[in-house]
């Protein structure tokens, strides 16, 4: 899409919204639960959709990245912040991409005060599942609304990724092996396979902006 001749944006005028890094889940005033999500592959995503004439949302959770011009970012912090901003914003969207890493789990209670050891050597630790974003969007999409989701896993990657397409109602998964050098979390690169009803793509280890074209690309595909 990026080295079209004619100079023709062809995201032009579509909205789209973006979910990027990790969330955190706030324990006590001083300590959360968290991953290792530097939302790079997201930003990626925000600014390649810029590029491309889109009008960008992207909701973020903490990172230490600075905030791309000309696209608007909400900063969210738990799981449930992401979720309310996702779910305000979705109807108005046409290409949702979630490259967020929600936190599946939240502490059920938050203390108010920081948690004293109190000379307990273990303490115990209750958690609640966090809403599901993602399928959230693929339970209330229009058939005009695009959405794809990403799935990291350590072990039988496809298999797990083919569940998730169907089972969360996207139209691609992106999927990469947090075991494979050059994929996942710390890296400006990523290794990954689109993931569609009747196609799959394996894609070369590049950087995440590469990354970020090609999926853009087969996103656009699909709308056509
Ligand atoms: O099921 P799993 O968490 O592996 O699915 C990953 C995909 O779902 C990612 O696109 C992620 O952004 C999204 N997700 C979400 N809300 C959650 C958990 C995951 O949107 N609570």
């Amino acid at each position: 899409l990026a080295n079209r001749p004619d100079g023709e944006l062809p995201l032009k005028g579509l909205a789209v919204l973006v979910t990027a890094g990790p969330t955190q889940e706030p324990l006590d005033p001083v300590r959360f639960l968290t991953n290792h999500s530097t939302g790079k592959m997201g930003y990626a995503l925000a600014e390649q959709a810029r590029d491309l004439g889109a009008q960008v949302t992207l909701v973020s959770g903490p990172v230490a990245l600075d905030a791309p011009y000309g696209v608007d970012v909400v900063d969210v912090t738990t799981a449930r912040d992401m979720f309310d901003v996702v779910t305000s914003r979705f109807s108005d969207t046409e290409i949702t991409v979630m490259a967020a890493a929600v936190g599946d789990f939240r502490p059920v209670e938050q203390a108010q005060d920081k948690i004293k050891k109190n000379g307990r050597s273990s303490i115990e630790l209750e958690l609640t599942s966090n809403p599901d974003i993602l399928a959230w969007a693929g339970e209330h999409k229009r058939p005009d609304q695009t959405l794809c989701g990403f799935a990291m896993e350590t072990r039988d990657l496809e298999t797990n990724a083919a569940k998730k397409l169907n089972g969360k109602h996207c139209d691609m998964l992106v999927a990469n092996n947090l075991r494979t050098p050059g994929a996942g979390f710390a890296t400006d690169t990523n290794v990954v396979t689109m993931i569609r009803e009747n196609r799959e793509i394996e894609l070369p280890i590049m950087s995440k902006e590469e990354v970020a074209g090609a999926i853009l690309d087969e996103i656009f595909e699909i709308k056509r």
